[in-house]
């Protein structure tokens, strides 16, 4: 089956749109979002990312990356804190066009929000008429231990993003929407010369096919669980919390992580440290129990 039309059987869009990056992904959305509404206000939230392009920059919410370049940020972006309903309603203005969020912080530190957060900023979309957008650039493609992490809080968004593991490996990414937004755009409002190419469909139909075949999720929840529940069982005051969903787990620490990152890199781990003091912990959807006890292992030795 062709690849649009088996994704968007996986899920309740009806239209995708095929880009290079996660960060054009957002650009398009971002853009079809403005277009359908015509309204020029983006709410996004603190601590979160939704790339390095010069729009998906002004909506992350680190003033960390927008300092070197503050100059030429875009008016119009909002940002409020995460996981606060309140704070997003008190931000919507007449001239709001979207509200974009991820359904778990990545690079803010794994950020795992209220089971209804999702559901209430969909409720105020629909009230309100304004364009809801996930971005599932990281949560997505069985992350958080179903094919996109939303569905874990039962909300339909307008538009999805993604990228990362839409092609395990390849450089792809996607915008999908639903057909009542993706009308807004009519041709020539957006494309890209590479996006869709039969190279990195082909991979990306293969990773869909790998997901089914191989009950990949099924191994994301068993291990993911499995995973943190280990982590738990470590005694050290360095560790504040850990948390986790599905193969997406972040270990906050007392202190900043980066010398544990260098650690774990000398021992054969690859993991990275986000907000400064979170260890995050972001498998192979194929990673096995064993893998995991020598991971942890590694790291009770170098903490
Ligand atoms: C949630 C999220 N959105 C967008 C991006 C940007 O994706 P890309 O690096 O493919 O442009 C990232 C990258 O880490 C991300 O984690």
């Amino acid at each position: 089956m062709i690849y649009a039309k088996k994704l968007i059987g996986k899920t309740h869009f009806d239209r995708i749109f095929y880009s290079n990056s996660g960060a054009e992904a957002n650009e398009g959305a971002i853009k079809l979002a403005v277009k359908y509404t015509g309204k020029s206000e983006i709410i996004s939230t603190v601590d979160s990312f939704h790339g390095r392009t010069v729009m998906t920059l002004a909506a992350t919410g680190h003033e960390h990356y927008h300092e070197p370049f503050k100059c030429i940020l875009p008016k119009g972006f909002i940002n409020v804190p995460y996981n606060d309903i309140d704070a997003i309603k008190e931000a919507v203005t007449e001239n709001t066009a979207a509200i974009i969020v991820e359904p778990v912080q990545g690079e803010g530190g794994v950020n795992i929000p209220d089971k209804d957060y999702l559901k209430q900023i969909e409720e105020l979309c629909h009230e309100k008429d304004i364009v809801f957008i996930v971005d599932e650039v990281q949560t997505g493609f069985g992350r958080c231990g179903t094919l996109f992490a939303h569905e874990l809080f039962d909300v339909k968004p307008d538009i999805m993003t993604m990228a990362k593991g839409i092609g395990g490996g390849v450089p792809m990414g996607g915008i999908l929407a639903t057909e009542k937004i993706a009308s807004a755009f009519v041709p020539g409002d957006h494309g890209t010369t590479f996006g869709g190419g039969p190279l990195v469909c082909a991979a990306a139909n293969a990773v869909l096919d790998v997901f089914d075949e191989d009950n990949i999720l099924d191994n994301v929840n068993e291990v993911g669980e499995y995973f943190v529940s280990e982590l738990k069982k470590l005694d050290k005051d360095i560790i504040a919390e850990v948390r986790g969903v599905g193969l997406m787990v972040g270990i906050e620490l007392t202190k900043p992580g980066g010398e544990y990152v260098d650690k774990l890199r000398e021992a054969g781990f690859l993991i990275n440290c986000t907000a400064g003091n979170v260890l995050r912990l972001v498998p192979p959807l194929t990673i096995t129990k064993q893998d995991i006890d020598e991971f942890v292992k590694a790291l009770d030795e170098s903490l």
